[in-house]
C-alpha cells in the first residue's frame, strides 16, 4: 500500500486564484514525489494559529503569498540568507528538528526565468524597478548579483523606495525615489513588482522609460495582459512578458527546498500556458 502524501500548500488571502496547486501536482508527478498540495485562504487576523496547526498536524511546508509574506518571517525559526536580506518569506519548510524554516525563492525564480527561460542579460544593462513592497525586498538582491549597470527603484510613495535601496546599497549601484525621480531615458529592462496588476491599476511611470529596445517584465500574471504589459506594448517596448515563468522557477525553487530535488521547469511552464490557452474566454 502506498504510503499517505506529505502535506504541502500555498496560503494566501485571497489565494483561490493560485496556479500553485496545478504547477506542484505536475512536479509531484515528473519527480515521483508523494506530496499532495492544497490551497490555504486564511485571513491575517488567523495567519499564526493556521501556520502553526498546520505544522502540528503533520504539514510539511507552505508557500506564502500576499499578504502572510513578512508574517511568515517573523514566524520562522530560522531565516535562509536570502530571506533575511528580504525580510520576507515565501516558503516554509518543517525541519526534522521541529523548527521552521523560512526561505524566499522569489528572486531566484526571477532570475531562472529572465536568464535562462528568456534570455535576458542583465549585466551592464539599465533596470527600473517600480513598486517598493514585499516583492520588490525579494528580488532586489539576485538582482543586484546580476551586475546591472544600475538599478533604480522607483514607488509611488517615494520614502518606501529610499528607505529600501538603504539596505541594498552594500551589494550595488542601486538607487530609489518617486516617479518623478526615473530621468527621461529608456531602460533596458522595466519590471513591475507593485500590486497595482492585482486590482487592474497601472503604476503611473512615465512612457519615457521604454524606448524600442526595452524588455518590459510585469511579476503579476494573469490569462490576458496585464495593464502594465498592455501598456508597454502600446509605448512601443521590444518585449512584454508576464510572471508565469517566475512563478513555475520559484515553485521549483521552493520544491527543491521541501524534496530536495529540482523538477524540470520547461515542460511544466508549457503545460501551465496550454492550460491558459486552452481556458481563455
Ligand atoms: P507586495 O508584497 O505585493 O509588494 P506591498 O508590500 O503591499 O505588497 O506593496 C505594494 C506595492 O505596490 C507598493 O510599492 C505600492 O506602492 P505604495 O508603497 O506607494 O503603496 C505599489 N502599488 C500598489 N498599487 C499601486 C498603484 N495603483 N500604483 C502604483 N503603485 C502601486
Amino acid at each position: 500500500m502506498n504510503a499517505e502524501p506529505d502535506q504541502y500548500g500555498v496560503i494566501g488571502h485571497p489565494v483561490a486564484h493560485s496556479w500553485s496547486p496545478f504547477i506542484h501536482g505536475l512536479f509531484a508527478r515528473q519527480t515521483g514525489e508523494a506530496v499532495l498540495y492544497r490551497l490555504h485562504d486564511v485571513a491575517p487576523a488567523d495567519f499564526r494559529n493556521y501556520v502553526l496547526d498546520f505544522f502540528s498536524r503533520g504539514g510539511r511546508g507552505l508557500n506564502v503569498t500576499v499578504p502572510h509574506k513578512v508574517a511568515a518571517a517573523e514566524l520562522a525559526n530560522e531565516l535562509t540568507p536570502r530571506a533575511q536580506r528580504a525580510g520576507a518569506v515565501n516558503t516554509l519548510a518543517l525541519e526534522r528538528d521541529n523548527r521552521l524554516l523560512g526561505d524566499n525563492t522569489d528572486g531566484a525564480g526571477l532570475v531562472h526565468d529572465l536568464r535562462d527561460n528568456l534570455g535576458i542579460d542583465v549585466r551592464r544593462r539599465r533596470v527600473l524597478l517600480v513598486g517598493a513592497g514585499g516583492a520588490t525586498r525579494g528580488v532586489l538582491a539576485p538582482l543586484l548579483v546580476l551586475q546591472p549597470a544600475e538599478l533604480v527603484v522607483a514607488n509611488r510613495t517615494p520614502e518606501r523606495a529610499a528607505s529600501l535601496v538603504a539596505d541594498f546599497a552594500d551589494l550595488g549601484p542601486i538607487r530609489g525615489g518617486g516617479f518623478g525621480d526615473i530621468g527621461g531615458d529608456p531602460y533596458d529592462l522595466v519590471i513591475n513588482a507593485t500590486s497595482a496588476s492585482l486590482s487592474g491599476e497601472l503604476p503611473a511611470i512615465p512612457p519615457s522609460v521604454i524606448g524600442a529596445g526595452t524588455v518590459c517584465y510585469d511579476m503579476a500574471y494573469s490569462r490576458n495582459a496585464t495593464p502594465f504589459l498592455k501598456w508597454a506594448q502600446e509605448h512601443g517596448c521590444a518585449r512584454a512578458v508576464q510572471g508565469w515563468g517566475m512563478l513555475v522557477e520559484q515553485a521549483a525553487e521552493s520544491f527543491h527546498l521541501w524534496r530536495g530535488v529540482r523538477p524540470q521547469t520547461a515542460p511544466v511552464l508549457a503545460a501551465l500556458q496550454e492550460r491558459l490557452v486552452v481556458n481563455s474566454p
